[in-house]
């Protein structure tokens, strides 16, 4: 586009050689100045787009504001954020200083407190100047051109003033250019500090995921933990388990639990994972003077971190020589009455760090946890003790009257054996004595043995058919208004011997199972049956439900395994097992979609 466009070719004509040549001129100056600003702006807008760093953006602002302006030196100050002071970039001979100004103070300070730009053409003559700055750094000001950076909203964020113009002072149209690039600066103050708050949040939320992620590792962990003490059927499977999670979440040389033996008065190894396993098993630690007594007696964790040999010692446990103790740490496991014993770790391998208070925090709530199952596993042997007594008690008459039966025979054949003189028919009676006394003292050993807890069952000759009787009377009730019709039919009419009480809760269980079965079906008939076979009693008991799903298959007597139902815990069947077990006895199912299923308990006669 040529400068004469906008000129009409009469115009040109009428104009006088000179002003026409001065209007050239002007109009060429105020292109050059309009090309310059464009350029300039341009440039600006680029760093912008190109750089975060809000410090270099600045100073490349102020070194093309000077230059592009033709002046001196150019200063930004930027508002902090207690709006009371201002900080500076300045250029002064391609050196970047920091200055520190009041608003209010100097021009600059008065620009930024006013909000208006401000073009002087001798500073020293203008009241609002503040000749400290100049004497401070030796510089001697002359012109200055001063605009404020407004964002958006007309909230100030400092100012930008470029000083003493090369050729003179400040005309509007540096005013101008100087406002457009005070808009620019601003636009990169305000995007800077949107861009510095969102990293300040990115690293926050960052920061939050990591402590996340450690949160879930751990709660993931005493998870594993809870789940593996609460599927233990016994003390030792529960800290097993709880030992094995222990030990692949926190590798080490030798994981432990030591637990107290009163008798001794020590600490012994009870269960032991880890390549050190082989000399730590049964290990005995004293209590007196010992870290792991410490810990147990404190009920405080206690940790090691020296490779000190002296300092190693005080495990008090039977490391070989050459083992360096890098590091190890001691958890109490606590009950209800006082200290239970402790959770150790042995040197942690595959991460050098020792233990840290994180670490001691989780593992101090797993010793926690093994605290309770111990509590709890020696409730239950409590209780158990307490129902064999109870379970003896309330039988006792019935065991009296089984040995009643044997007394008896021996007190006849003991009086026919008094008044016999022939030889060979009191041998007779002795050796028909001696069988009942055999009776009597199988009865006594099962009786005992049933009393110390070795035997689960109080096993007692049983009439079939009062036993049969007994199942009919806890069946009719448990089917009492479900359409479920019950036939208990008895074969066999003898006498088995069973822990009648045990024998049916296992019942009740396979009729449980039944009802529910058949439940969708809106009814249909339970069987029960006693048969004699092979020296067997065999007991069978069959629904006409829909039989057992296939889903099941391979592990329906497993504990926890169900399927089907919506509060089924999967217990059931797997109790039925066990109380056939300890009767030393047969279970088999036989089931068939749609033709129901039949489960058969057979008991040696
Ligand atoms: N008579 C039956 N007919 C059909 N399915 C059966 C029968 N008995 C057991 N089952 C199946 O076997 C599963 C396991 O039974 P079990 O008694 O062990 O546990 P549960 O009944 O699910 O739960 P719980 O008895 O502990 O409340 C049942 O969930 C069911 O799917
Ligand atoms: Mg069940």
């Amino acid at each position: 586009m040529s400068i004469y466009d906008d000129l009409a070719p009469d115009d040109v004509a009428v104009l006088p050689r000179d002003a026409l040549e001065e209007e050239v001129r002007l109009l060429r100056g105020e292109n050059m100045l309009l090309q310059r600003k464009l350029k300039g702006i341009q440039e600006i807008g680029q760093i912008l787009a190109t750089d975060r760093q809000i410090d270099r953006v600045l100073v490349e602002i102020i070194k093309r504001a000077t230059a592009i302006m033709g002046a001196d030196r150019s200063t930004l100050y930027i508002l902090q954020d207690d709006g009371e002071t201002m900080l500076s970039k300045s250029t002064s001979g391609g050196q970047i200083q920091t200055i520190e100004l009041k608003v209010g103070q100097g021009i600059a300070g008065w620009v930024a407190q006013h909000n208006r730009a401000v073009n002087v053409k001798d500073a020293y003559k203008d009241t609002r100047f503040d000749p400290a700055v100049d004497r401070a750094s030796g510089y001697r000001t002359e012109s200055i051109l001063c605009c404020p950076l407004q964002d958006m909203n007309g909230q100030s964020l400092g100012v930008i003033q470029v000083l003493n113009k090369h050729d003179g002072y400040f005309t509007t149209a540096d005013e101008g250019l100087l406002r457009a690039i005070a808009g620019q600066a601003a636009v990169c103050i305000r995007n800077s500090r949107l861009y510095l708050d969102v990293v300040s949040k990115n690293i926050d939320l960052l920061d939050t995921q990591l402590k996340l992620e450690e949160r879930t590792a751990e709660i993931e962990l005493l998870f594993r933990v809870e789940r593996a003490a609460a599927m233990s059927m016994t003390q030792d499977d529960a800290l097993s388990g709880a030992l094995e999670h222990v030990i692949g979440e926190y590798p080490c040389t030798a994981a432990a639990v030591l637990l107290y033996d009163e008798g001794e008065n020590a600490l012994v190894a009870d269960r032991v994972l880890g390549d050190g396993a082989p000399w730590l098993l049964g290990a005995r630690v004293a209590v007196d003077g010992t870290l792991p007594g410490d810990c147990m007696r404190s009920n405080e964790p206690r940790s090691l971190r020296s490779s000190e040999s002296a300092r190693a010692d005080s495990l008090g446990l039977p490391l070989p020589p050459e083992l360096i103790v890098h590091n190890a740490v001691c958890l109490p496991i606590h009950g209800p009455d006082g200290g239970l014993g402790c959770l150790l770790l042995l040197n942690r391998t595959r991460d050098p760090r020792a233990f840290d208070e994180r670490d001691i925090r989780i593992l101090g709530m797993i010793a926690s946890r093994m605290g309770l199952s111990i509590t709890l596993a020696r409730t239950i042997l409590e209780e158990r003790k307490a129902e064999r007594l109870a379970a003896i008690g309330q039988t006792l008459s019935g065991v009296v009257h089984d040995l009643k039966t044997p007394l008896t025979i021996i007190g006849g054949y003991a009086r026919l054996l008094a008044k016999e003189d022939d030889a060979a028919v009191r041998q007779q009676h002795r050796e028909l004595i001696k069988r009942q006394i055999d009776a009597v003292q199988a009865m006594i050993q099962e009786l005992l043995a049933f009393a110390r807890g070795e035997s689960q069952v109080l096993l007692r000759k049983v009439h079939v058919k009062d036993f049969l009787a007994e199942v009919s009377e806890l069946l009719e009730a448990e089917f009492a208004g479900t359409g479920i019709e019950l036939e208990v039919d008895a074969d066999y009419r003898g006498a088995v011997r069973m822990d009648s009480a045990k024998m049916l809760r296992a019942v009740f269980n396979l009729a449980r199972n039944a009802k529910e079965a058949m439940n969708g079906d809106g009814g249909g008939r339970f069987t029960v049956r006693a048969e004699e076979r092979d020296g067997q009693v065999l007991f069978s008991f069959g629904d006409t439900g829909p039989g057992i799903p296939r889903e099941m298959e391979g592990r329906l007597f497993d504990s926890f395994a169900t399927f089907g139902k919506k509060n089924g815990t999967g217990l059931g069947l797997a109790i039925v097992k066990k109380i056939v077990d300890e009767h030393q006895g047969t279970l088999t199912v036989s089931s068939e979609p749609g033709h129901g299923t039949t489960f058969t308990l057979g008991l040696e006669l």
